[in-house]
């Protein structure tokens, strides 16, 4: 199973990816989280991605790219993998077509989460992260059993700087510049599938688990 997930910034990307991981044992590769560790221990890719990341601008191609490409070659991607992040350009969609087509015989399928503008703000503002473990909380919807503590493995919960009111516009416009695109890009392949984000977690994931099924991808 190899799988994009699509979705504008809070449409519900990392928290889908997590359960479709857990319940078909593949890889989440999440290149927001894999850039938030590279900032928190401020290694070379890190330093240069923290800026853009701040303001809420997408990190530039090249960098992501050979990221991604190294992450991808790893022994836990062989039974497959879900993207959350990636790709968010169009360039980025091309190097990982051309890659897969190369290794193996290309993507199964591409999930488009959508979710209306206003809900995306509210769900933004109001999440939560656990800095150790990095599961997601959200203040309304799915708060922590302590505040300010992971229920999972006791670690800091924290809110991304991104989620920041001038952050989210930008990562907004962004994704309406540079991201949307790529609906019409896995459309015109045959992949894209529409999932309608604006239900609660639960039935989002059974609509998602009944497009796999039904695709046996
Ligand atoms: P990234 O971490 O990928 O952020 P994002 O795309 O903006 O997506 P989010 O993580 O904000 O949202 P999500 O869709 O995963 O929603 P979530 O499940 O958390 O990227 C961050 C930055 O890194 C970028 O701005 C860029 O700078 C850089 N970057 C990363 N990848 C890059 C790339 N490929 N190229 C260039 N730059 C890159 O849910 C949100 C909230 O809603 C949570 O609180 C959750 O609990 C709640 N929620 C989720 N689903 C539901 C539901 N169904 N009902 C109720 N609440 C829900």
């Amino acid at each position: 199973m190899k799988l994009v997930m699509l979705g504008a910034p809070g449409a519900g990307k990392g928290t889908q990816a997590k359960l479709i991981s857990q319940q078909f044992d593949v890889s989440h590769i999440s290149t927001g989280d894999m850039l938030r560790e590279a900032v928190e221990k401020e290694t070379e890719l890190g330093i240069k991605a923290k800026a853009y990341m701040d303001e809420g601008r997408l990190v530039p191609d090249k960098l992501v790219i050979s990221m991604v490409q190294e992450r991808l070659g790893r022994e836990d991607c062989q039974n497959g993998f879900t993207l959350d992040g990636f790709p968010r350009t169009v360039a980025q969609a091309e190097v990982l077509q051309d890659m897969l087509e190369r290794i193996d015989k290309g993507l199964g399928m591409v999930l488009d989460i959508e979710v209306s503008e206003d809900m995306l703000i509210r769900r933004l503002t109001q999440r939560r992260q656990c800095r150790k473990c990095g599961k997601i909380y959200h203040l309304a919807n799915n708060p922590s059993a302590t505040e300010g503590v992971c229920d999972e493995c006791g670690g800091e919960i924290y809110q991304r700087v991104d989620d920041e009111e001038s952050a989210i516009k930008k990562r907004l416009e962004e994704y309406h510049s540079k991201t949307k695109p790529l609906i019409s890009y896995y459309q015109e392949l045959g992949l894209l599938r529409v999932i309608d984000g604006q239900q609660g977690t639960d039935d989002v994931f059974e609509d998602i688990k009944r497009v796999l099924k039904a695709s046996r991808v």
